[in-house]
C-alpha cells in the first residue's frame, strides 16, 4: 500500500512537471529572449512555471580551482539554481579601491554557473551577514566616530553604498537574465526586518541596485516569518522567508500567505545545518529533521534555496561573530551542509539527491556525482624557526589616550599598548574597557593574565611591583560582530584602561601602540631564530610534497593565533576548540617545498603539526567558566514573591506575559515549572525579551546570564545565552540525555542596569518539536541580587 502510494505520488509529479517545462539555460541565449518574473502563486521563466531549487555557496570560502567542481556537486545534488552572496568588505578592502580580480572575480563565478546550465540569484547585499566580518561591511567605516551601518541617516553609508552596488552592477549587470546571463533574482539588503524597520532605507537601496545597472531583473528580499511585515518594500520586490531544518513549513507560511495571497513562495535561505562558534559544541542538524522539511516544500510547490549547500571555509580573517553574547565563529564554515568543507558529499548530499529524483521535470536528469577532490596526508613535522613578537615591534604610534585599531588604520589582526606604570608594595587592580576581543597582558614581559570578551572580562590583578614597570596588553581581534545592532564593532581596547589601588584609581596614558596586520607581507618579514619561544612568537616550517591534494593541517596542540602556509592566509586557530584541524586546499600546495608560518599568541605544547585526511571539528575542550551555573551553586527562591504567573500555550509564536504594574528592578528570574509534554523534564526557550515601558524590549547590550539551573552544551550548543542571541532557530535547553535534571528550571538575567520593566515575551523553540515546551511559569524581579 505504501509503496503504490509513492508511486501515485511520483507519477502525479512527473504530470505536474509535463504541464510545467522548465528548461535549463543555455550558454548564450539571445538578448531579449529571456526572462524571470512573478506569477500567479509561481515564480514564472519564460512565461512557465518554474521551481527554483536552489543551492547557496560562497565563491570566497571556495578556492578558484574550484569553483568549477562544486557548481558540479550542486547540479549532481538536484539544484537547478546557486544563489551566491557578495561581500562587500573583499571587494573595497581600501576606500575607493575595488577588486574583483582572482578570487574575487564574482563575474567568472557567476558565467560559471551558466556554463553549468544552472541559473543564479545574486545577493550584493550592502549588508549580507553570513558569519562574515562585519557582515561584508568594510571596516574602514568605522573610522567614523558616530556611524550608523544599514541607514538612511548616515549620509557616507549611503554613499558608499551606493558606488560600491554601482561596481557590482558593472560586473554582473550583463548577466541579468534578460541580457543572455543565468541571473534570475537580485536580492536588496538581508533580513532587513531582523535588525530596523526604516522602509525608506530599503527602497533606497532598491533604486541603488536599479541605477546600477540591475534594471530587468527580478529583485526579492528575505527575512524571518516573525519579521517580514516590519516593514513595506515597493511590489516589484518578492519577499521570500528563511527558516531552518525541522521547521514546521505550514506554519512559517501561515502569516505571509494571508498577506500576500498570489505571491509564489520561497524559502531563500533553508538552512541545513548551522555555524560554529569557538568554545561551543560543534553544531549539527539530523538528516531526518532537514530533509523532512525539504520534502513539505517540494509537495507544496514551494521554490526554495539551501543555505548552505556548501559551507566552505573563512579563510583568513574574513570570519565574524554573533552578539549578544559575544562569540566568535571559527574559522571552518562546513555549517554540517549537505556537501562538506572539502568538497564531498555527505549522507544529507545523497538523501536529498535521492529526494529530488521524485521531483524532477519530463527529460530532466541529475548528472553523475563528481569525482572528490584528491585528499592527501603529511608526516609530523617541526617547526624550529622562531620570531619573539617582543624581540621584533614594528615602529610605535605615540598617544596619549587609547587608540582602537580602526583608527590606527589597521583593518585585522593583532595591536599591543604599552605603558609603564608606576612601582607598588600592593597588588591593583587593571580594568580594561573593554577588550575587542582576547587580551593577554604582560608585567614586565611576563604573562600575568588574559581577558576574554565571550566572558566579559574586564579586570586582573596586577602584582604587586617595586619598581616602575612596563605593562603591555596584546589585543587579539577575533572577527567583527556581523549581526544584529552590535555590528558596530571597533577593534583593540576601545575606551579606557585604570589601574585601581583601594579607593584610587588611576587613568593609564602615555601609550605606545603597535600594529600587527594580517598581511602576508609583515609576517615574511620577521627574522628568525633557532630556538624555542617561550611566549608570543612566530613560528616557520616546511614540509616537502612529491604530490599535493586536500589536507588538514592539526593544530591541536597549539594556543591561539593565525596559519599562513605558502603566503595563503589559512585562518584563524583556537585550542578551545571544536575546530582543531585547518583545511588546506591542494591547489594552493606545490610539488617541493611548502612554507608553513604560524603566529601563535600562547605557547604551543608542541611546535609540530601534520596533515591529516579527515577535519576535526567536533573537539571541544571544556570551559566551565563558560556555563551560567557555578558548580554547587544552587538558587535560593524560597521567601521571594514572584511578580507575574500563569501557563504558556502550544503556540509557537512569540508570548507575551504583561505585569499588571510596572516594577524597577535590574534582576530577572524566569523559572519554568513544568512542560506542556508529559513526562517531559526539560525546558528550552529560544528567545527571551524583558519589556520595558510600553512594551519594548529592553536593551540586551549589558545583560549578563548568571545563571541557568541546567544547560544542554554535550549533545548540541543548547546553553542558555541563546535566549538572548537574537536568533530564532536556537534555544536554550536544560539537560536532555539523562532525563535526571528536573523541574523547576530557571534563569537569572542580570540586566546592568536599574530598569523599569513591564513584562516579557517568550518565544518556543521553532523547530516541529515540542520538547521543553513551558507549561507553568513564574516571573521574579528584584532590584538585589538574587541568592544562591
Ligand atoms: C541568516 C543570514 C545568513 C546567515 C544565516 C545563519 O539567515 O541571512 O547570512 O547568517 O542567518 O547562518
Ligand atoms: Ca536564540
Amino acid at each position: 500500500m505504501k509503496k503504490l502510494i509513492l508511486l501515485l505520488l511520483v507519477c502525479s509529479h512527473c504530470l505536474q512537471g509535463l504541464c510545467r517545462q522548465e528548461m535549463a539555460p543555455k550558454s548564450r541565449s539571445a538578448v531579449g529572449s529571456a526572462d524571470f518574473t512573478l506569477g500567479e502563486k509561481e515564480f514564472l521563466l519564460n512565461g512557465k512555471p518554474f521551481l527554483i531549487r536552489a543551492g547557496e555557496v560562497h565563491f570566497p570560502r571556495i578556492p578558484r580551482q574550484y569553483w568549477d567542481h562544486r557548481i558540479k556537486m550542486l547540479k549532481a545534488m538536484g539544484m537547478n539554481t546557486v544563489c551566491i552572496y557578495l561581500f562587500w568588505n573583499l571587494h573595497e578592502q581600501e576606500e575607493g579601491k575595488f577588486d574583483f580580480s582572482g578570487q574575487r572575480d564574482v563575474a567568472a563565478f557567476v558565467r560559471l554557473i551558466q556554463q553549468n546550465g544552472m541559473y543564479c540569484i545574486v545577493r550584493p547585499g550592502p549588508y549580507a551577514c553570513a558569519e562574515w566580518d562585519m557582515g561584508g561591511l568594510p571596516w574602514w567605516l568605522l573610522k567614523k566616530k558616530d556611524l550608523k551601518v544599514r541607514s538612511l541617516q548616515d549620509t557616507l553609508f549611503m554613499q558608499r553604498s551606493a558606488r560600491y552596488l554601482m561596481k557590482v552592477g558593472q560586473q554582473l549587470a550583463p548577466l541579468q537574465i534578460q541580457n543572455g546571463g543565468p541571473v534570475i533574482m537580485v536580492q536588496v539588503e538581508n533580513e532587513y526586518g531582523a535588525f530596523g524597520s526604516d522602509a525608506a532605507y530599503m527602497e533606497a537601496t532598491r533604486v541603488n541596485l536599479r541605477k546600477a545597472g540591475f534594471d530587468k531583473v527580478q529583485l526579492m528580499r528575505c527575512d524571518w516569518s516573525s519579521t517580514f511585515d516590519k516593514y513595506e518594500t515597493s511590489p516589484e520586490v518578492a519577499v521570500t522567508l528563511n527558516f531552518g531544518a525541522g521547521s514546521d513549513v505550514e506554519k512559517e507560511f501561515s502569516k505571509f500567505k494571508k498577506m500576500h495571497p498570489s505571491a509564489p513562495l520561497m524559502c531563500s535561505e533553508y538552512w541545513t545545518g548551522w555555524f560554529d562558534n569557538w568554545g561551543r559544541p560543534h553544531e549539527t542538524r539530523s538528516v531526518e529533521s532537514f530533509i523532512g522539511s525539504l520534502k513539505d516544500m517540494l509537495d507544496r510547490r514551494i521554490s526554495f534555496s539551501l543555505y548552505m549547500a556548501h559551507g566552505g571555509t573563512t579563510f583568513g580573517q574574513w570570519g565574524g561573530a554573533n552578539s549578544p553574547p559575544y562569540s566568535p565563529m571559527v574559522t571552518s564554515y562546513d555549517y554540517n551542509a549537505p556537501i562538506d568543507e572539502q568538497g564531498s558529499p555527505t549522507d544529507k548530499f545523497y538523501a536529498v539527491r535521492a529526494l529530488m529524483q521524485n521531483y524532477l521535470n519530463p527529460g530532466e536528469k541529475i548528472p553523475a556525482v563528481p569525482e572528490p577532490k584528491p585528499v592527501i596526508t603529511i608526516p609530523e613535522f617541526s617547526f624550529r624557526q622562531t620570531s619573539s613578537l617582543f624581540d621584533q615591534l614594528p615602529p610605535a604610534h605615540i598617544s596619549d589616550k587609547i587608540r582602537t585599531m580602526e583608527d590606527l588604520g589597521q583593518g585585522w589582526g593583532r595591536v599591543m599598548y604599552r605603558t609603564r606604570i608606576d612601582g607598588s608594595g600592593v597588588d591593583r587592580k587593571l580594568v580594561v574597557h573593554d577588550v575587542h576581543d582576547w587580551a593577554a597582558i604582560f608585567l614586565n614581559g611576563r604573562l600575568i593574565g588574559k581577558l576574554d570578551r565571550r566572558r566579559n572580562d574586564h579586570t586582573i590583578t596586577v602584582p604587586a611591583t617595586p619598581q616602575v614597570a612596563t605593562l603591555d596588553i596584546l589585543v587579539e581581534a577575533t572577527g567583527r560582530v556581523n549581526f544584529g545592532e552590535a555590528i558596530i564593532d571597533r577593534k583593540g581596547i576601545t575606551d579606557s584602561v585604570m589601574l585601581e589601588a583601594g579607593h584610587e584609581q588611576q587613568l593609564l596614558s602615555r601609550w605606545q601602540i603597535y600594529s600587527f596586520p594580517v598581511d602576508y607581507s609583515f609576517q615574511a618579514d620577521r627574522k628568525f631564530v633557532k630556538r624555542p619561544a617561550s611566549g608570543p612568537a612566530w613560528y616557520k616550517g616546511s614540509f616537502r610534497l612529491s604530490d599535493t591534494g586536500d589536507t588538514f593541517l592539526d593544530l591541536s596542540s597549539w594556543g591561539k593565533g593565525m596559519i599562513w602556509v605558502n603566503g595563503y592566509n589559512i585562518g584563524r586557530f583556537w585550542k578551545i576548540g571544536p575546530q582543531q584541524t585547518v583545511f588546506v586546499p591542494g591547489p594552493w600546495l606545490k610539488k617541493g617545498i611548502n612554507e608553513v608560518l604560524i603566529l601563535d599568541l600562547e605557547v604551543p605544547q608542541k611546535a609540530s603539526i601534520r596533515g591529516l585526511a579527515k577535519p576535526i571539528i567536533d573537539k571541544i575542550v571544556p570551559d566551565v567558566s563558560l556555563l551560567a551555573r557555578k558548580p554547587g551553586q544552587l538558587l535560593e527562591l524560597n521567601g521571594e514573591q514572584p511578580i507575574s504567573e500563569g501557563r504558556f500555550t502550544e503556540d509557537k509564536v512569540w508570548q507575551e506575559v504583561l505585569f499588571k504594574n510596572e516594577v524597577k528592578g535590574r534582576y530577572f528570574c524566569f523559572e519554568a515549572l513544568n512542560s506542556l509534554l508529559e513526562n517531559d523534564v526539560t525546558s528550552s526557550i529560544a528567545e527571551l525579551q524583558i519589556l520595558g515601558p510600553g512594551g519594548k524590549p529592553v536593551s540586551t547590550r549589558k545583560w549578563k546570564l548568571i545563571y541557568a539551573d541546567s544547560e544542554e552544551v554535550t549533545s548540541g550548543n543548547h546553553a542558555a545565552d541563546r535566549v538572548y542571541d537574537l536568533q530564532e532557530s536556537t534555544y536554550w535547553q536544560t539537560e536532555s540525555v539523562s532525563h535526571k535534571v528536573t523541574h523547576p528550571h530557571q534563569l537569572v538575567i542580570d540586566m546592568g542596569d536599574l530598569v523599569p520593566v513591564t513584562g516579557m515575551r517568550y518565544l518556543p523553540r521553532t523547530d516541529k518539536k515540542k520538547e521543553g515546551m513551558i507549561g507553568n511559569y513564574r516571573i521574579y524581579v528584584k532590584q538585589e541580587p538574587f541568592k544562591f
